[in-house]
């Protein structure tokens, strides 16, 4: 299903293709007389921007529009008020609850795909479903602005967007506890040091960031960007000897071309 931009609009979100340059599009959250705090409307937003991405994007950059990358969920929506562009909670009497939050996960799934490389551009605040969405990319660049925090536990709730999975995979489970029940706010340094970012610059300089490391990402073809992001995201469950295997698989469809043809295309 593609939206329109006037549907788009009306979940908070803008799509940009070819921004911040040709083969990438940057996928805005336009909220920010909310700070950008998202709803069921947006992650369904999100999905339906993930199902129709144009063949040609290979980076898919994630920001926010004003002071803040996200808030976090609609706190309107926890208290059970409408909120426009957006269905209410269901109850989680309903026997459709966890395939609700599925449909909601959704939005965040789609930015692990191998064919692209997603990179969160955080700026200010990303609390909650924000820092979630953060840690949903494959990368993030912060602006020294940067103020991450995994609220749900504060509020009764545990992060249930997809975040648990890879705040732990880098932080790893000590530190990960940590952060969840303490709710507590990490700083953009802190941030780096703990590897949730890779690239801490000053807010002005996040844009010229974004754009070089996107160029950098496209100057690799296609199908070797792809084979690399599967290899890299395979090896965490994998021995030394089924790594080495897949590393001899992934290579030969990639070297044969230049074989057969010498000269020919890096893929
Ligand atoms: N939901 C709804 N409205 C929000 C919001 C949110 N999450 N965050 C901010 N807003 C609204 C404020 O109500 C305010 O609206 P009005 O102008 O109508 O009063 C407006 O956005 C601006 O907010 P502030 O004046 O508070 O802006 P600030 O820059 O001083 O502070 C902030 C920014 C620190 C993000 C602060 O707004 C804040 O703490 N927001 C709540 C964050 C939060 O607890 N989010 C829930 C995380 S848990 C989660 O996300 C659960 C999940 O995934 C299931």
């Amino acid at each position: 299903m593609t939206l329109s931009p006037g549907e788009l609009a009306r979940t908070g979100l803008r799509f940009d293709l070819d921004q911040p340059l040709p083969g990438a599009a940057t996928v805005t959250l336009s909220r920010p007389e909310r700070r950008n705090a998202q709803t069921p409307g947006m992650w369904r937003g999100l999905a339906a921007i993930g199902r129709s991405l144009p063949e040609q994007v290979r980076v898919v950059v994630i920001r926010g529009e004003g002071s803040s990358f996200s808030a976090g969920i609609d706190l309107r929506l926890l208290g059970g008020e409408a909120v426009p562009g957006s269905e209410p909670l269901p109850s989680p009497a309903d026997p459709g609850f966890e395939d609700w939050i599925a449909s909601c996960q959704e939005g965040f799934g789609w930015l692990r795909q191998p064919e692209i490389v997603s990179i969160a551009a955080v700026h200010g605040h990303a609390i909650g479903a924000g820092f979630q969405l953060a840690l949903g990319c494959d990368l993030r660049v912060l602006a020294d602005t940067a103020q991450l925090c995994m609220r749900e536990p504060t509020l009764g709730l545990v992060p249930d967007l997809m975040g648990t999975k890879p705040l732990v995979d880098i932080v790893g489970l000590p530190r990960a506890l940590e952060i969840c029940l303490t709710g507590r706010i990490l700083a953009a340094a802190e941030a780096r040091e703990l590897r949730l970012a890779e690239l801490v610059v000053p807010a002005d300089e996040m844009n010229g960031a974004v754009s070089d490391l996107a160029a950098a990402i496209l100057t690799i073809g296609p199908a070797t960007a792809r084979a690399t992001k599967e290899l890299l995201a395979r090896a965490p469950r994998s021995t030394l000897a089924e790594q080495a295997a897949a590393e001899r698989a992934a290579q030969a469809p990639l070297i044969r071309p230049r074989v057969l043809t010498p000269g020919a295309p890096t893929l």
